[in-house]
């Protein structure tokens, strides 16, 4: 590895990130450190910081640091694997225990976070006014459609799915996504969550539809029973929709 590629102190950088923070791994591999904007790192911390009270297993925050193009924020490492680097075989297998881990983040009695559908709208609308959906995100069958267009598909939806999360808001993990579950790969169950920079209460779906997505690339029929109440396969869509346009 060249030199230029090496972060502050020598720390390896991590590449499988999704958003503008960068992610570094120290050389022990023992912590984490992201930069970026000091108040989304700032949530980010304090959400895990709540957790962590929660009695939950995960990131601690070791350290937390403004810097002069925002902030620094140094955790423990999750000791294992990225569920997106598990074989599908493995990704069944650990399943149980994934789901297992979402039910009882949902089942928490509450957080003092929101992450409602009336955030993440208005997030989708300032991402989709800037001219900032990351391509990427999309669904393949969505790329070709301007993102206004695509937004305003969702808008018919909002009364709807306004009620249904005031019939049942929970503890969500607000990025769901399988290369934020980490895995024992030995007993193939969950570690802990990292990337709690969203938690928030909101819909169960919200988590879910990034779930399945995530999980669908490995193992097409992810899903199942194992979530405590009867899935939407609607609002799964819609929130998948929706998230796709609040990151920019
Ligand atoms: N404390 C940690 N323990 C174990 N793995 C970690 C830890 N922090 C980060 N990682 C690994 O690094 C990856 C990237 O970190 P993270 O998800 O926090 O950044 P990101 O995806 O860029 O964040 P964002 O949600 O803003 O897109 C994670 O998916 C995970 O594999
Ligand atoms: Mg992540």
């Amino acid at each position: 590895m060249s030199h230029d590629l090496l972060g502050p102190d020598g720390w390896t950088p991590v590449n499988h990130g999704e958003s503008g923070a960068a992610v570094f791994r120290s050389a022990d591999g023992a912590r984490y450190a992201k930069s970026g904007p000091a108040a989304e790192l700032a949530a980010e911390r304090d959400r895990i910081d709540w957790l962590a009270t929660q009695g939950f297993p995960g990131q601690r925050t070791l350290d937390w640091q403004i810097t002069d193009d925002g902030a620094r924020l140094v955790t423990s490492a999750v000791e294992g694997v990225p569920a997106d680097q598990m074989s599908r075989a493995q990704l069944e297998q650990a399943w149980p225990s994934i789901a297992g881990a979402v039910r009882r983040l949902h089942d928490l009695p509450g957080c003092p976070f929101s992450r409602d559908l009336g955030q993440m709208f208005a997030l989708a609308t300032d991402v989709v006014a800037r001219d900032a959906v990351t391509p990427d995100f999309l669904p393949e069958d969505q790329i070709a459609t301007p993102p206004a267009e695509l937004l305003a598909r969702l808008a018919p939806e909002l009364d709807l799915r306004h009620k249904q999360e005031a019939e049942r808001s929970v503890v969500c993990h607000g990025d769901l996504t399988l290369p934020n579950i980490i895995l024992d790969p030995e007993t193939l169950t969950v570690s802990g969550f990292v990337d709690l920079g969203r938690l928030g209460l909101a819909d169960p779906h919200a988590d879910l539809a990034l779930l399945f997505a995530t999980a669908g690339e490995i193992w097409p029929e992810p899903g199942g029973d194992l979530f405590g109440f009867e899935v939407d396969p609607d609002r799964i869509r819609f929130y998948l929709h929706l998230d796709a346009l609040t990151w920019g």
